[in-house]
C-alpha cells in the first residue's frame, strides 16, 4: 500500500464503521455487534453483521465482508482506492495524489490504458480503407457513422500480431497485454492477437473506462471461436458485474431502463432514441447487475422474443427482481425477433408503442398462463382461474391483488369471494414455503467457503487448520512469534491461504499493523469476506498457543501427504528430502 499507513489509520479512525454503514443500512444491536438486512443481496432476515471491535463487517448470506473501505467500495461501486479517497474527503483528511503506487492499482491503470489504446487501434482500422469490409457490414446493418463513433466501434484486422506490434510500439509489455486479455499465449509459447477479423464492440464501465471487448464474426465466418469472442474476466472486468451500454444509459434512465439481450440491440435502440437501453453481456441477469441497475433507475423493462428461451430468461429475471424494490415490466417482441430486427422493420414509433403497452409482470404471467389452456370450456376456465390465482398471490400489494381479482371476476363471471379465497390460500402456502426456505438458508447458508477456497477439497483437514491459524494470527498478531520459524507461506496447502499468510508475514515482518486494509489489494472482495469471517470467528478460544502449535503440525503433515500424492512418480530422494525438511521444521524452536 502506498498510501501511508498512518494516513489510512487516520481515515479509518475518522470514519467509524458503525456510523458509515448506518447511512445505508438500518442496524440493530445484537450483543457487542450490530445486524441488519444486507444491502448487497436481497434477504428478509438479517445476516449482515457489523463488528465494531474489529471495525469490519460480514454477510453470512452472500459472503461479502471487509472493512469500512471495502464497504464503501461495494456500495458506491468504486475501486478500493477510490473508496479510501472518498472517505478521506468526507472526513477532511488530505491525501497526496501521487502518494500511491500500489502494484494492483498500477496494473489496473495499465490495463485501462491498454484497452483504451486497443479500442483506438480497432476504431482507426475500421475507418481506414483496409477496414472497409467491417464498415460496410455495420452500415449495412443500419448504423450511422455517428452511432459507430459514439459506441467507439472498431474492427480487428485479419492478422495474428497487428495488435501486439502496435501495443509493443506504444511501450506495453507482453505480460500486461496478457493481463488485459487482448492477446493470448499458444501452447508452444508464442503470443497472438485474440481478436482477428471481427467487428469490435468495446465494453465501457460506468466511469467511462474501456474494460473489455466483444468481437463479432462476419456472417458465415463464425466456425472459429464462435459468433462472439469476449474478454474473459481480468483485474478490471467481471462480466457478471457489467452491462453493455450502461456508460450512456446511466444518464437517461431515471424512470426506466430497457434490458435487452444483445449488443447490437443496445446500439440499434440507442440510435433510434432509446438511450436507456443496456444488455447483460450474454449472461443471465446477475445479482450484481441488478444492484447496479437499482442505483440508477426505478423500473426495468425486460424485452424478449416470444420463444421459449426468452420466456425462461424473463421468468428467472423477474424472480430475481422481486425483492429489490424495482418494478418490472415485460415487452414481448412479436414474431420471435430481437429488438434490433423489430425496430429496423417497423421503426421507432412502433417500438415505442410496444414499450407503452409493456404489461406489468403480473399481467404478463396471466397472459402466459392462458396461452396453453383452452379457456372456451368450463374446465379450461377453471384451470385457468386456479393458475391465475397462483400468479396473483405472488404480488405482495393487497390493492394490486384486488384489482386483478376484480378484472378476472368480471371477465369470467366468478364470485369475488371465491377467487379471493383461492388467492389467499396460495398466499398461505407461499408463506409456509418461504419460511421454510429462510430457515434452511440460515442453517445452510447459500454461500459456502468452498466457493472461495475450492482447493479445500484436496485437504479438508489441512484447510481447516490453515483457517484456524489465520484466525488466531488475525486476533493475536503477537503470536506470530510461534509460527515465524516453523511455517513459511510455501508450507500452506491452499493457494488462497498461502497468499493470505504471505501478507500476514510481510506485514508483521515489516513491523506494521495487521489490519484488514493490508489485504485489500491482494484479495478479491469475496476473499476479504472470507478473511473477515475468520477474523471474527471464535476459533482461538483461551489456549490459542496450543491451538497454533497443532495447526502448524496438521498443515505440515497434510502438505506432506498431498505432495507425495501428487509426486507419485517423483523420485524417492525427493520424498525423503521433503520428509527431512518437515521433521527439521517441526523440531525447530521446540
Ligand atoms: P445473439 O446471438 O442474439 O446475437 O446473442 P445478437 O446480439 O442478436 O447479434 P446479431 O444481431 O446476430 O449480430 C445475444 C448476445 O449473447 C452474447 C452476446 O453478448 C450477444 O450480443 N453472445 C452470443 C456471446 O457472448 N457469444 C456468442 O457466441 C453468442
Ligand atoms: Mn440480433
Amino acid at each position: 500500500m502506498a498510501i501511508p499507513e498512518d494516513v489510512i489509520s487516520e481515515i479509518k479512525y475518522r470514519n467509524d464503521i458503525e456510523t458509515v454503514i448506518s447511512q445505508y443500512v438500518n442496524l440493530k444491536r445484537r450483543g457487542k455487534n450490530l445486524v441488519g438486512l444486507c444491502p448487497f443481496h436481497s434477504e428478509k432476515t438479517p445476516s449482515f453483521t457489523v463488528y465494531p471491535e474489529s471495525a469490519s463487517f460480514y454477510c453470512f448470506g452472500c459472503g461479502v465482508g471487509g472493512d469500512v473501505f471495502s464497504f464503501t467500495s461495494h456500495i458506491e461501486n468504486l475501486d478500493y482506492i477510490e473508496a479510501v479517497r472518498l472517505l478521506a474527503e468526507k472526513s477532511g483528511v488530505a491525501l497526496l495524489e501521487d502518494g500511491y503506487d500500489d502494484s494492483m492499482q498500477r496494473l489496473k491503470n495499465t490495463i485501462y490504458e491498454i484497452n483504451k489504446q486497443t479500442a483506438k487501434f480497432f476504431h482507426s482500422y475500421l475507418m481506414s480503407p483496409q477496414g472497409k469490409w467491417a464498415l460496410d457490414y455495420l452500415t449495412g446493418r443500419g448504423l450511422s457513422l455517428k452511432t459507430i463513433k459514439r459506441f467507439g466501434l472498431g474492427a480487428a484486422p485479419d492478422s495474428w500480431d497487428s495488435l501486439i506490434t502496435h501495443l509493443k510500439a506504444k511501450g506495453f509489455s507482453i505480460n500486461d497485454m496478457l493481463a488485459a486479455n487482448v492477446i493470448g499465449k499458444s501452447q508452444k509459447g508464442s503470443y497472438y492477437d485474440r481478436f482477428r477479423r471481427r467487428v469490435m464492440f468495446p465494453i465501457i464501465n460506468i466511469r467511462g473506462n474501456v474494460v473489455a471487448f466483444s468481437g463479432r464474426a462476419m456472417p458465415g465466418e463464425d466456425k472459429m471461436g464462435g459468433k462472439y469472442v469476449n474478454t474473459s474476466d481480468t483485474p478490471v472486468y467481471k462480466k457478471s458485474e457489467n452491462l453493455f451500454g450502461i456508460n450512456i444509459a446511466k444518464n437517461h434512465c431515471n424512470d426506466r431502463i430497457i434490458l435487452v439481450e444483445g449488443n447490437m440491440d443496445v446500439i440499434s435502440l440507442h440510435q433510434a432514441g432509446f438511450e436507456n437501453t443496456v444488455a447483460a453481456l450474454g449472461t443471465a441477469l446477475t445479482g450484481e447487475q441488478i444492484n447496479l441497475l437499482a442505483r440508477y433507475t426505478k423500473e426495468i423493462v425486460l424485452t424478449l422474443d416470444a420463444d421459449a428461451a426468452g420466456q425462461k430468461a424473463v421468468k428467472r429475471a423477474s424472480q430475481m427482481l422481486e425483492n429489490t424494490g424495482l418494478s418490472v415490466r415485460v415487452v414481448v417482441i412479436p414474431d420471435g425477433k430481437d429488438p434490433d430486427d423489430f425496430i429496423k422493420k417497423n421503426g421507432a414509433e412502433r417500438f415505442r408503442a410496444l414499450l407503452e403497452g409493456a404489461v406489468s409482470d403480473i399481467e404478463y404471467k396471466l397472459l402466459m398462463a392462458a396461452s396453453d389452456i383452452d379457456i372456451t370450456t368450463d374446465d379450461g376456465r377453471l384451470k385457468y382461474l386456479s393458475q391465475a390465482a397462483k400468479v396473483i398471490a405472488t404480488d405482495d400489494d393487497i390493492m394490486t391483488r384486488d384489482i386483478y381479482i376484480g378484472r378476472l371476476c368480471d371477465k369470467y363471471g366468478v364470485s369475488r369471494t371465491a377467487l379471493t379465497a383461492k388467492v389467499e390460500e396460495h398466499r398461505r402456502l407461499n408463506r409456509k414455503i418461504k419460511d421454510k426456505k429462510e430457515i434452511s438458508e440460515i442453517i445452510h447458508p447459500k454461500f459456502t467457503k468452498d466457493d472461495i477456497n475450492p482447493e479445500r477439497r484436496n485437504s479438508v483437514k489441512g484447510t481447516a487448520a490453515e483457517e484456524t491459524l489465520i484466525a488466531v494470527l488475525l486476533q493475536h498478531p503477537d503470536f506470530y512469534e510461534q509460527t515465524k520459524d516453523k511455517l513459511t507461506p510455501d508450507d500452506m496447502i491452499t493457494s488462497l491461504n498461502k497468499r493470505i499468510y504471505e501478507v500476514i508475514v510481510n506485514t508483521l515482518e515489516g513491523g506494521r499493523r495487521l489490519d484488514i486494509s493490508v489485504f485489500a489489494e491482494k484479495l478479491i472482495p469475496a476473499e476479504i469476506g472470507y478473511l473477515v469471517s475468520l477474523q471474527n470467528s471464535e476459533k482461538a478460544g483461551n489456549n490459542a498457543k496450543t491451538v497454533l502449535k497443532d495447526c502448524i503440525e496438521v498443515i505440515l503433515e497434510e502438505g506432506m501427504i498431498l505432495k507425495t500424492k501428487s509426486h507419485k512418480e517423483a523420485s524417492v530422494d525427493d520424498w525423503a528430502s521433503n520428509l527431512k525438511n518437515m521433521i527439521d521444521k517441526k523440531h525447530k524452536g521446540n
